[in-house]
């Protein structure tokens, strides 16, 4: 049996294929179109790998879509393949439209297709898990509960929209076509191999680059941290054993807002490569003009798939900030190849 993993060549993806060849014996065929977000780099420790099979190509491509199905025997569908940055998708809103909603639904084409020529037995076995996000759900006043799966969708950007879109897709599928999916509803991750226009990347790049560290607004928003290790621990579980047609909340358990966190980093890199004229990163904060539509607060309530499957986060805040940092400045040629030209003039239009 083999798994097929779309958008592996990305942040989570990536982090998923390494974990999935090291903690299992089941070949992936990773599919990704390697898009300004995409780094085959990302998987160099699997070069020549033989349960690792790499190829380029758009999961709005149904045929090829069709044809990894069918010559790979496919037994799994991860999707993670997407337009990811909510600022990306605020500046210009229709790549996250064609992707998130037009190519998955062609993904969803070509899996049921698929599997309406597979034996019946097979077809009950196929499983289909979406990689979505809480953003879904909107945004949280600071005393409200966290995000569940029965919390309602009233996404806020465009990002979300097009994330929230493509949920209902797969629950259509599911509903519809008998499509035994599972959707994943998880909180902010970080960790290594995260493209630096997300936040904890992007602060410790800019940090260590003597750069100005921009928070939007008065730096109070609050995100709920998950280490991405945590995250692809999450989906293995999922995937073995959620339950067909269910959704679950995926979250760290660690709240906290953006300024405190920027201050934790700066804090990190103090101690471990601190600044040449003794001063502190923190003198590089600066606060800036907010992102519009900026959900306030997001947290995750993660006891179904505590209860029901026996998952819980491993890694505290403080060690996975910590490893995560010390991951970036042991991978600085890593970085420095990523941060080329179109990096550098995203980064320009968007903090001018
Ligand atoms: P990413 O932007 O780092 O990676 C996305 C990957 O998808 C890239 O490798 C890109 O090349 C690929 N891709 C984009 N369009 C494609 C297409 N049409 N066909 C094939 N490949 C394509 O994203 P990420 O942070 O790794 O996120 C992965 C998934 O997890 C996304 O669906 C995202 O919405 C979801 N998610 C992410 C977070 C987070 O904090 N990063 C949180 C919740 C949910
Ligand atoms: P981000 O990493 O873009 O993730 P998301 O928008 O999906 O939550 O941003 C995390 C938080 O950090 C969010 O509240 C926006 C804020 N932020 C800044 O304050 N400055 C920045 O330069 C960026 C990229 C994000």
């Amino acid at each position: 049996m083999t798994i097929l993993v779309t958008g592996g060549a990305g942040f989570i993806g990536a982090n998923f294929i390494l974990d999935w060849v090291a903690t299992t014996d089941e070949p992936v065929v990773n599919l990704d179109a390697l898009t300004y977000a995409g780094n085959r780099g990302n998987l160099s420790p699997l070069d020549g790998h033989a349960r690792h099979l790499f190829v380029e190509g758009n999961i709005g491509d149904q045929p090829l879509v069709e044809t990894l199905l069918r010559t790979h025997g496919i037994r799994a569908v991860i999707n993670f393949a997407a337009e990811s940055h909510v600022d990306r998708s605020i500046a210009g809103p229709a790549p996250f439209f064609e992707t998130n909603v037009m190519a998955t639904l062609r993904l969803l084409e070509a899996v049921r297709s698929h599997i309406g020529a597979l034996a019946p037995a097979e077809r009950e076995a196929f499983r289909f898990l979406h990689v979505s996000t809480d953003e879904v759900f909107g945004t949280l006043e600071p005393d409200e509960p966290a995000f569940t799966e029965e919390t309602p969708y009233r996404p806020n950007s465009p990002y979300s929209a097009s994330k929230a879109a493509s949920d209902h897709m797969v629950r259509a599928y599911a509903e519809t076509y008998g499509l035994k999916a599972l959707i994943t509803n998880c909180s902010n991750n970080y960790g290594p191999l995260q493209f630096p226009e997300k936040l904890v990347p992007l602060i410790i790049h800019r940090a260590l680059g003597g750069k100005e560290l921009p928070v939007y607004g008065d730096g109070r928003q609050v995100r709920d941290w998950l280490y991405v290790g945590d995250h692809c621990s999450a989906i293995r579980t999922v995937l073995g054993r959620g339950a067909p047609g269910s959704t679950y909340t995926i979250g760290g358990n660690n709240q906290m807002e953006n300024i405190a966190l920027v201050q934790q980093l700066c804090a990190q890199l103090d101690a471990r490569r601190p600044r040449a004229d003794g001063r502190r990163y923190a003198e590089q904060i600066r606060f800036v003009t907010d992102r519009p539509g900026h959900d306030r607060r997001y947290a995750i309530n993660a006891d179904r798939i505590g209860r029901d499957l026996g998952w819980k986060p491993a890694m505290s805040l403080e060690t996975g900030l910590r490893q995560t940092v010390d991951w970036y400045l042991a991978n600085e040629a890593w970085v420095e190849t990523i941060t080329s030209g179109a990096y550098r003039d995203w980064v320009r239009r968007q903090y001018a």
